[in-house]
Order: structure tokens, then sequence, then C-alpha cells
């Protein structure tokens, strides 16, 4: 199985639920290794750049005014398979459609507040990894 990297988020939802041991906890269980963790209150205009790919989409303001409106945690997590795996562990976008045990039907309230991003490809896991880290954050 490759070994590979992804991006997650603990979003503002999260962060303000007090979510984030409950979040590393269930990384932790599932063996997704965390290797470079950051808190930060983005910007507007940063949380734009992050979701660019969404620029289109009908909920694109409201999207990246509720991830600029208080602090997220950002990491990275590696393991065999991670992308699967942190997906399978989120649960689905909608959190009415997320199936028992995931932290998305735990913990998120809307399909716009859903708690937790991650990365849905290795292309993507690429851009936004960079685009909250530097190489020399993520090396051995
Ligand atoms: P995320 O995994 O961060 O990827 C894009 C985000 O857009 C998604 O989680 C949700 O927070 C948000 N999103 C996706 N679909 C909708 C929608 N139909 N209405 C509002 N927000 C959405």
């Amino acid at each position: 199985m490759a070994t590979t990297r992804t991006l997650t988020i603990i979003k503002p939802d999260g962060v303000q639920q007090h979510n984030i041991g409950d979040i590393i906890h269930a990384f932790e269980q599932h063996q997704l290794k965390i290797i470079a963790m950051k808190m930060l209150h983005l910007t507007k205009n940063q949380a734009e750049g992050f979701y660019a790919v969404h620029r289109d989409r009908p909920f694109f303001d409201s999207l990246t005014t509720f991830m600029s409106s208080g602090r997220v945690v950002v990491m990275v997590l590696g393991g065999d398979n991670v992308i699967t795996r942190l997906r399978e562990l989120m649960g689905a976008t909608d959190p009415a459609k997320a199936s028992a045990g995931t932290l998305r039907k735990q913990f998120a309230t809307s399909i716009e507040q859903n708690v937790i991003h991650g990365s849905d490809a290795p292309e993507t896991a690429a851009f936004e990894i960079s685009y909250f880290f530097s190489e020399l954050d993520i090396s051995k």
C-alpha cells in the first residue's frame, strides 16, 4: 500500500465546539499519523484561495465567510492510504448522510458547518499541504 500524505482542517465549528481533542484522539486511534500541525485564523482572502476550486459554487461566499469566522487547526497526516482512510473517518460531506461513528455524524451540524476538511485526491493534497506548510515543516 502506498504511503502518502493528506491535509486536514478542524473547521471553526469544531474548534468552537471543543472537538479538537476528540478529533485528534480519533486520528490516533485510527493510526493516522500527525506529521505537522498549526492553529490559525484565516482571513477571508486566505479562505478564498484555499477553496478556489469552488469559486463558482453558490455556497462559495458563505463557505469562505464561515472558514474565516474563527480559528482552525490545520494538520498534515501521513500513513498508508491516508487520503481514503481519513475520508472514511470523516464521513459524507452532509452529516445527515454520514455513517454512524464518523466524525461528521458525531459532531457536524450542516453540510457547510461540517467540522472537518480532508483532501480528496493526491493532487489536491499536494496543493493543500503546500498552501499551509513548507517543505521544512513536513520533512523527516
Ligand atoms: P469540504 O470537505 O471542506 O469541501 C468543500 C466544502 O464546501 C465542504 O466541505 C462543505 O463545508 C462546503 N459545502 C459543500 N457542499 C455544500 C453545499 N451544498 N452547501 C453549503 N456548503 C457546502
